[in-house]
């Protein structure tokens, strides 16, 4: 183990990425996307306390302590002189060995992190989005952070084809998750999302927007609905820490209730303002 030393932090372009690098090779790594607002991060623990089970869950071993770890991200925020909205993007891989498949033997994780300015997606927070319904073709253990997001960038990237913000991903018909965010249906007051189980990423917003509900008195329902249950879906929404808390208005060429966010939707996203503006 090692501790961070200012010559760890360098100019993005001075990075020099090496080629045999299990990130590079086999996605051998995980990652988190954590949102700064105001030059200050929100939900961080939440993040690290991910970070640290998905390192765990792909056996790679972080060279740092969770409280290390804090220090050298907020380290990172003062020596870019974060003041507005931002997020930083962290990743660890196996580390730089020849390329074989198993696990390289004594060879160090690598961690990289970088901070970008990224402004809150205010328009389409108030606005809605429209989205695609997309197969889930993803493994069997989204729960991990993992690097390998191939699926989840044909889902976006078919998405995007048809000017749509996100792709609704099913397996089976039963809807998961977004290829980057939760996804919750609102039917009667209540909200229902698929459950946290190993199949999806457990969203840190997620975990807030089932606090939201609870503290509004609004069911939290962890059961998952059907691509077909959404022709009765009241509202629809998305969370993760880029888009927040957004309402989807279409998926293909269904309409969304009446077309316009809904009630609990907007309650929910007033309560994501309180707490992270
Ligand atoms: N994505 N599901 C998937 C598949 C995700 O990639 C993400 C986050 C989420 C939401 O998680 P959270 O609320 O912790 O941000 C759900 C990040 C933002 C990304 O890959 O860019």
């Amino acid at each position: 183990d090692r501790i961070l030393t200012e010559d760890d932090f360098i100019h993005q372009d001075e990075l020099r990425y090496p080629f045999e690098e299990r990130g590079l090779q086999f996605g051998d790594g995980i990652y988190e996307v954590i949102r700064v607002y105001n030059g200050k991060f929100y939900l961080l623990k939440e993040h690290v306390e991910r970070l640290y089970r998905s390192a765990a869950a792909v056996k790679i071993n972080v060279p740092y302590t969770q409280e290390e770890m804090y220090d050298h991200l907020k380290r990172l925020l003062e020596l870019n002189k974060v003041e507005s909205d931002a997020k930083v993007y962290l990743q660890i891989t196996r580390g730089s060995a020849p390329r074989n498949h198993a696990f390289p033997k004594d060879t160090a994780a690598n961690l990289y992190a970088y901070v970008k300015d990224l402004p809150r997606p205010t328009d389409l927070i108030a606005g809605g989005v429209h989205t695609i319904t997309h197969e889930d073709v993803r493994w069997d253990w989204c729960y991990i952070k993992s690097l390998n997001l191939l699926p989840n960038v044909m889902a976006k990237q078919a998405a995007e084809e048809l000017n749509c913000y996100e792709a609704v991903l099913h397996k089976d018909g039963e809807v998961t998750e977004c290829s980057s965010s939760n996804v919750y249906m609102v039917k009667n007051g209540k909200v229902y999302t698929h459950p946290a189980k190993k199949n999806i990423l457990h969203g840190c917003v997620r975990m807030r927007v089932e606090a939201f509900c609870d503290s509004q008195n609004i069911d939290f329902v962890e059961e998952s609905f059907k691509v077909e249950d959404l022709q009765y879906a009241d509202e629809l929404f998305l969370s993760s820490s880029t888009s927040e808390i957004m309402p989807i208005l279409k998926v293909d060429h269904l309409q969304i209730g009446d077309g316009n966010p809904g009630a609990v939707t907007r309650l929910l996203q007033q309560r994501y303002e309180e707490e992270a503006g």
